[in-house]
């Protein structure tokens, strides 16, 4: 049977995210994730607005058709109402109940597809990295006068068959094999006799191109995409994390403590003034800081290094000066709270690297425990933690022993390296 070349030009995408997600369910709910795969998100949205993305950029596609769970359809319409508001596709879409099996899901978006449409193109939501380029290609082959044609790569497993007992029952020959993907194209009339002989006739089938397959159409393959993964496992979920935190981070703090002057007799000046603590180790003999809390400066420059990582603004931010609850705090709760934001934000702190610019005291003798302090407030080994100390050569407000600085730098990977 062959069949009068489809109309490309005028083609609608049904998204298919009517499914249960069922071997996903566990990881998710323990994840605390969405209850179904499809509305995972990817970049800010959900797992099924990423194909809608990718469709809207082709030519051809007049359209868009979502189909989901009876029971999600009315939140989802609101949803996708929400990201067309943001997101303007400048395609018309229709969203729709899907039903008990894909194939039925798929019937079910067919009706909603126009009838004066030449062609459709059927996707998995749960495949979101498909890209434009594969869809232009499956919809060229349809141009080219298939009412079909698929997405397949070659498979690298040797695939057998068994039987009920998970007796090897044939090899067949590998080279001749084709995983196939979505989104697969078919001219819409073939398409929909097809499913209504598989309603009529009881055919159960896993995609649409074995429904074509049945009733006779040739169907061509296309070279799919290695990368366009079925999100179907808990091992998948990886692969939807963000690019971003793939890439370590490093981050930079710097803070400033005046010196409480010799001879200083304003009672509300020395309300503020405190011993010297550097990465929360007492320096005795050393001039008095002012400070709002205990004045530690290394530990404040960490605190800001670490909220850099998170991407979580500054110290001041966090844990303002004009708070009497901060007052006279120990600073190490300061770097406990910026290592509570960089792990929230996905990320672990490798390294740390700081230096204290001070005239005056002599820090030297204190380098040493002064990074075994730090290390252990980052839950860091020892030798992940460098301290460095040095004068200004007289030059500027810590030359005049006014007052020190701190710079901290702080690397860290995510979570996933
Ligand atoms: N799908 C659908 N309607 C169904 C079953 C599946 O729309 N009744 C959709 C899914 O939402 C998914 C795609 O078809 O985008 C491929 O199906 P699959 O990966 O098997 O998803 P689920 O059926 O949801 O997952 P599971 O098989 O683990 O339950
Ligand atoms: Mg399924």
């Amino acid at each position: 049977m062959t069949s009068s070349r489809p109309h490309t030009a005028n083609a609608w995408a049904v998204i298919l995210a009517a499914g249960s997600g069922t071997r996903l369910a566990d990881a998710l709910r323990l994840a605390g994730g969405p209850q179904r795969k499809q509305y995972l998100k990817l970049d800010g949205a959900p797992l099924f607005w990423r194909s809608a993305r990718t469709f809207a950029r082709l030519q051809g596609v007049r359209g868009l058709v979502f189909v989901f769970p009876p029971e999600d359809l009315d939140a989802m319409r609101a949803e996708v109402e929400r990201l067309y508001g943001r997101d303007p596709l400048g395609l018309p879409w229709k969203a729709c109940a899907g039903g008990a099996r894909r194939q039925d899901s798929v019937r079910l978006g067919l009706g909603q597809v126009p009838g004066e449409a030449g062609a459709v193109l059927v996707h998995d939501a749960a495949r979101p990295f498909a890209s434009a380029a594969l869809a232009r290609r499956v919809l060229g082959a349809l141009g080219e006068g298939c009412a079909a044609a698929i997405p397949g790569v070659v498979v690298t497993d040797t695939i057998k068959r068994v039987d009920v007992d998970d007796k090897v029952v044939e090899t067949p020959e590998r080279a001749s094999l084709r995983a196939v993907q979505t989104p697969q194209g078919f001219a819409l009339g073939p398409l929909l006799q097809a499913h209504a002989r598989a309603e009529a006739e009881g055919w159960e089938v896993t995609d649409d191109a074995a429904l074509m397959e049945r009733a006779g159409h040739a169907v061509a393959v296309v070279q799919g995409e290695e990368g366009n993964v079925k999100i179907t496992n808990p091992a998948d979920l990886e692969l939807l994390r963000p690019v971003a935190a793939a890439a370590p981070r490093t981050a930079w703090g710097y803070d400033v403590h005046r010196y409480v002057a010799e001879g200083e007799d304003d009672p509300r000046v020395l309300a503020k003034a405190r011993p010297m603590v550097l990465g929360g180790v007492a320096i005795p003999g050393g001039p008095r800081v002012l400070a709002h809390s205990d004045g530690d400066v290394l530990l404040h420059a960490l605190t800001d290094a670490l909220l850099g990582i998170a991407c979580a603004g500054d110290i001041g931010q966090l844990f303002p000066d004009t708070d009497a609850a901060f007052d006279n705090m120990p600073s190490a709760i300061f770097v406990a709270e910026g290592l509570r934001r960089v792990r929230q934000a996905g990320y672990r702190p490798m390294h740390a690297d700081v230096t204290i610019v001070a005239q005056v005291p002599k820090v030297g003798p204190h380098k040493a425990r002064i990074a075994a302090q730090v290390a252990q407030l980052l839950e860091l080994p020892p030798d992940a933690v460098n301290v460095k100390a040095t004068t200004e050569e007289g030059l500027g407000f810590t030359g005049e022993k006014r007052g020190m600085k701190a710079v901290a730098v702080v690397t860290a990977l995510p979570d996933a390296l």
